[in-house]
């Protein structure tokens, strides 16, 4: 094997997507899973890449600071990429703790893994960490993120994701750590836990339940198929420079209303409804507290050095998401049969 490469999350959504693109393009590579499998953490979604000889599962917690230490001494990593997570904002402002105690005390824990295994020779290594756009806090009507716009997180979650990048980007300094780090967009697209609003909508779409729009739906995200951005962390794994961040967008502004207008109107389709009434559904609820009203990613940076852009219409890659729920039915029953239902309750019950 040409080289061993760490990739943490990988049985959540975005991690699974990626590792099955390393494990398929790069056969050379061999690639190490490591996951807690917490509720978002599903070997379901690795089901065609299990048996891949090039493919290894560990599980295991990124707090861990002994486990960490251990596996590095057993593989000698050449690379990581770091996915792994507490992802879900409504989560962060019931339970902080473990945002803070995943997000920031593990990716230093990783961190200071590598640098030990790395200390004597770090060249090709690199540490690349995967980040979200909610660290620049709220646009405005105008305007777009760029790499150099100021941090200013408003949610636990993005708190947490800030102070992690905060500290790779220390380690890179302090240290010389090679470090590569990127700000993505909302992702969409199969195997995504339906606590986020796409999958959400789908299953209660699908099951006749209301669907909750937070406040009156006003709030924009710039929505990336989940694949492209698989593709773009691919890229900038092989191709990205050291010490540099990379912000990938969709160029796909919605509002959550109209989103799920659209998204109304597919269900529709596929499930031979009349038209019109999948929206009967829809029902406005209490707002999510400190709810950024905007996020819209600047990508040109990345379309420049790297020559990525995002290739997926969104009404097909909308329409590809709902076939593959509808499609894969016991994956969603599997999910929802389970705690979720509790979550749900304590999530819902008084908005
Ligand atoms: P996810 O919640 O679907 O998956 C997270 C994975 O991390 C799960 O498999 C879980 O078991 C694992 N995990 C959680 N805590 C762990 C721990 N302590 N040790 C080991 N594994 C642990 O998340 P996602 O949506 O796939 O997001 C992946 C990464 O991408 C995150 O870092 C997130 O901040 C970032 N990101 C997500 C989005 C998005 O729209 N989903 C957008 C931009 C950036
Ligand atoms: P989400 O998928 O949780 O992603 P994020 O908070 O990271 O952007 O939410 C996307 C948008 O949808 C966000 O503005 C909150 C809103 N939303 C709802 O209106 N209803 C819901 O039930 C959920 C989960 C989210």
């Amino acid at each position: 094997m040409e080289k061993t490469i760490l990739i943490t999350g990988g049985a959540g959504f975005i991690g699974s997507h990626v590792i099955r693109r390393f494990v398929k393009n790069h056969p050379n590579y061999r690639i190490v899973n490591l996951d807690k499998l917490t509720y978002a953490g599903n070997l379901e979604n690795l089901k065609d890449v299990e048996k891949a000889e090039n493919y290894i599962f560990e599980k295991g917690d990124i707090c861990d600071s002994s486990f960490i230490t251990a596996m590095f001494k057993k593989y000698n990593f050449d690379g990581v990429i770091h996915l792994a997570a507490e992802s879900h904002v409504d989560r962060s402002i019931s339970d902080p703790m473990s945002f803070i105690t995943t997000n920031i005390v593990g990716t230093v824990v990783l961190l200071n893994a590598a640098r030990e295994c790395w200390r004597q020779n770090n060249e090709g290594k690199l540490f690349y960490h995967v980040s979200t756009d909610e660290v620049y806090g709220s646009l405005g009507a105008t305007g777009k993120f760029v790499e150099t716009t100021s941090y200013d997180p408003h949610s636990p979650y993005s708190a947490s994701k800030a102070s992690s990048d905060h500290l790779v980007r220390a380690y890179h300094d302090t240290y010389g750590m090679p470090v590569v780090i990127s700000n993505c967009s909302n992702n969409y697209g199969a195997n995504q836990f339906p606590e986020k609003l796409i999958p959400l909508a789908i299953n209660n779409i699908k099951q006749g339940h209301p669907v909750p729009v937070y406040g009156k739906g006003e709030n924009v995200r710039d929505w990336l198929f989940v694949e492209d951005h698989a593709l773009a962390i691919e890229l900038i794994f092989h191709k990205g420079v050291v010490g540099q961040t990379y912000n990938i967008g969709g160029e796909n502004e919605w509002k959550n209303i109209d989103l799920i207008y659209l998204l109304c109107s597919i269900m529709d389709k596929k499930l031979n409804r009349p038209a019109k009434s999948s929206e009967k559904l829809i029902t406005f609820v209490k707002d999510r507290a400190g709810h950024d009203l905007r996020y819209a990613i600047d990508s040109s940076k990345i379309t420049r050095e790297l020559g990525w852009s995002p290739s997926v219409d969104f009404e097909q890659g909308l329409e590809k998401t709902v076939d593959w729920y509808l499609a894969n039915e016991e994956w969603m029953n599997a999910i929802v049969s389970g705690v979720y239902q509790e979550y749900y309750k304590t999530q819902y019950q008084h908005r």
